[in-house]
């Protein structure tokens, strides 16, 4: 399984990205206590995508803070920032910036925090070393990414049916989204970018759906796999839909399915 970057076209799925977010607003909770924000501070979202934790952190704050929110995608910036226009939303704005450079100065933000990004970029340690850059001497960072392949069922199934099916460049990217889940690569990231005294834990969420069929429809619509559905034959559809169904069955419990998934999140201070 290499660590082949072929994840989504966040562009081209940036409408339907918000399909996710209730799934994942559990993690963004941890990092924003982790993150331990004051008002009247300035935070720097990276990787924020359609705008979280940013946008709940700003609700919160109403306005009194200066939070920024960076993607490399612009398509999903673009949906950031129509949620600030539409709720009104003070302090808070998006731009378009990869994590490697970063167009702040060094020491200019209080707190720094990133969702489910660093292990999706080009280069994860010049995106922490950016971090660690742009973040004031004694300021806060707290980072979520995905655990071992293992322990992130929804994607290693989709990755288990799709790869007899396709060349490996066309594989679902389960081994790039899961690149810093095995122990010891996060802190040793972290470390080589400079930051110490810092702590990474390992934390569980449940995905939960009512159905199987409910969640390969978010699956499916969210077109996080578009790439892999648009290389096979339409027919391929349902005999995909029934091998990632046998995975789940172990996990449909009093009618509910509930898929726990794991994540590390580290948070330190510079
Ligand atoms: C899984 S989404 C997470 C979005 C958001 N943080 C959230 O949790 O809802 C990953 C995001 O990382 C962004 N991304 C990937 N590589 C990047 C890079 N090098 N610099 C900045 N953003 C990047 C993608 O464009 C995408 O919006």
């Amino acid at each position: 399984m290499s660590a082949k970057n072929n994840q989504p076209d966040w562009n081209m799925i940036a409408e339907k990205f918000d399909m996710w977010l209730p799934h994942i607003a559990p993690v963004g909770e941890v990092l924003l206590a982790a993150l331990e924000v004051k008002p009247g501070e300035r935070i720097l979202d990276i990787a924020s995508g359609t705008g979280e934790p940013a946008l709940t952190l700003a609700r919160r704050l109403k306005g009194h803070a200066t939070i920024i929110g960076i993607d490399a995608a612009d398509g999903m910036v673009q949906v950031a920032q129509a949620k600030v226009m539409k709720e009104k939303l003070q302090g808070i704005s998006f731009h378009c910036m990869p994590a490697e450079q970063l167009a702040y100065h060094d020491n200019s933000f209080d707190r720094i925090l990133c969702r489910f990004g660093v292990m999706l970029f080009n280069d994860p340690l010049q995106g922490m070393r950016e971090m660690r850059r742009a973040l004031k001497p004694g300021g806060r960072f707290a980072i979520a990414v995905w655990s071992t392949p293992e322990a992130m069922p929804v994607m290693h199934w989709a990755y288990e049916t799709f790869k007899t099916r396709l060349p490996e460049d066309l594989h679902p990217p389960l081994a790039k989204v899961t690149s810093l889940g095995a122990p010891g690569l996060l802190q040793d990231l972290l470390n080589e970018a400079g930051f110490a005294g810092f702590s990474v834990e390992r934390r569980a969420f449940d995905y939960q759906f009512g159905s199987f069929e409910e969640l390969w429809d978010t699956v499916e619509a969210s077109d996080i796999l578009k790439q892999q559905y648009d290389a096979l034959p339409q027919n391929e559809r349902g005999k995909i839909r029934d091998e990632v169904g046998r995975f789940a069955r172990d996990f449909i419990h009093d009618g509910q399915l509930r898929i726990p998934h794991e994540y590390l999140v580290a948070a330190g201070n510079k």
